[in-house]
């Protein structure tokens, strides 16, 4: 199983801790990554425009993010499907019309949809970390296929997906310089971020209700000693 091709080292995630939260300006970094390099092999499926509104960007910035893609609609009074720029209600378009159309852009390989990817492979950010930057040529004596590249992290060695991330390949908005390890971390953090958007708020829900229950402790303990004082 690809966790023990995992590291087992801490890479010291913003978001992992009991009462920690993502690192939003990584989220908002990581979906440009997502939009300009991954987005052309991979959907995501799960993911609305409306869900990025108050995460990565404002509403203004999602809507203009939105119509800058054709969604396909319709049918119409005539009974055809039609293409309009896209709305905050409209999944983020993914690249293929179907399975098909994806393995057959990418000689039979098949690139999962990214929704739940930090969830469904052992390893969940790291292993989509250590994948990222660990494309290295192959030992000596290791043969790999023509159209694969050698990856020891992916589970066999020898990935459909070649290496997709260069030092420089794109410019961050906040400057944050676009190296290798950056751009992996910031959409590593963006993945585990759409797999669970509810994260924060789960770890905060969590936080009251311990405070809610030690109140009622408190006030439970008072209430016995009171009422049975008579008794004693
Ligand atoms: C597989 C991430 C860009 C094509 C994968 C997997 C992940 C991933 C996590 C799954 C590995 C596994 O099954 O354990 C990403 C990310 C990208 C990116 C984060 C952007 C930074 C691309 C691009 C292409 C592509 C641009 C096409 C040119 C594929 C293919 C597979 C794959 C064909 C299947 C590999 C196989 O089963 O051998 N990718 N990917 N990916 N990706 Fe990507």
């Amino acid at each position: 199983c690809s966790a023990d091709h995992v590291p087992s080292i801490d890479y010291g995630w913003n978001h992992h801790g009991l009462l920690a939260s993502y690192d939003y300006p990584a989220v908002r970094r990581g979906f440009q990554v997502y939009r300009e390099v991954c987005a052309s092999c991979h959907a995501l499926e799960h993911t609305y425009f409306r869900n990025l509104v108050g995460v990565t960007h404002t509403e203004e910035e999602v809507k203009k993010i939105a119509e800058s893609y054709d969604v396909v609609d319709g049918p119409n009074a005539e009974g055809e499907m039609f293409e309009r720029p896209g709305k905050l209600s409209d999944k983020i378009p993914g690249p293929y019309a179907n399975k098909e159309a994806a393995r057959a852009a990418n000689n039979g390989a098949y690139p999962p949809d990214l929704s739940l990817i930090t969830k469904a492979r052992p390893g969940g950010v790291d292993y989509i970390f250590a994948l990222l930057t660990g494309y290295i040529d192959p030992p000596e004596g290791k043969a790999i296929l023509s159209g694969l590249n050698y990856n020891p992290y992916f589970p066999g060695g020898a990935i459909a997906m070649a290496r997709q991330l260069q030092d420089g390949q794109l410019e961050y908005e906040d400057g944050t310089p676009a190296t290798t390890s950056q751009m992996s971390k910031d959409v590593a953090t963006f993945l585990a971020w759409a797999a669970e958007p509810e994260h924060d708020y789960r770890k905060k829900a969590g936080v009251q209700w311990i405070g809610a229950l030690l109140v009622a402790l408190a006030l439970t303990g008072f209430y016995k000693r009171f009422r049975w004082s008579p008794l004693k």
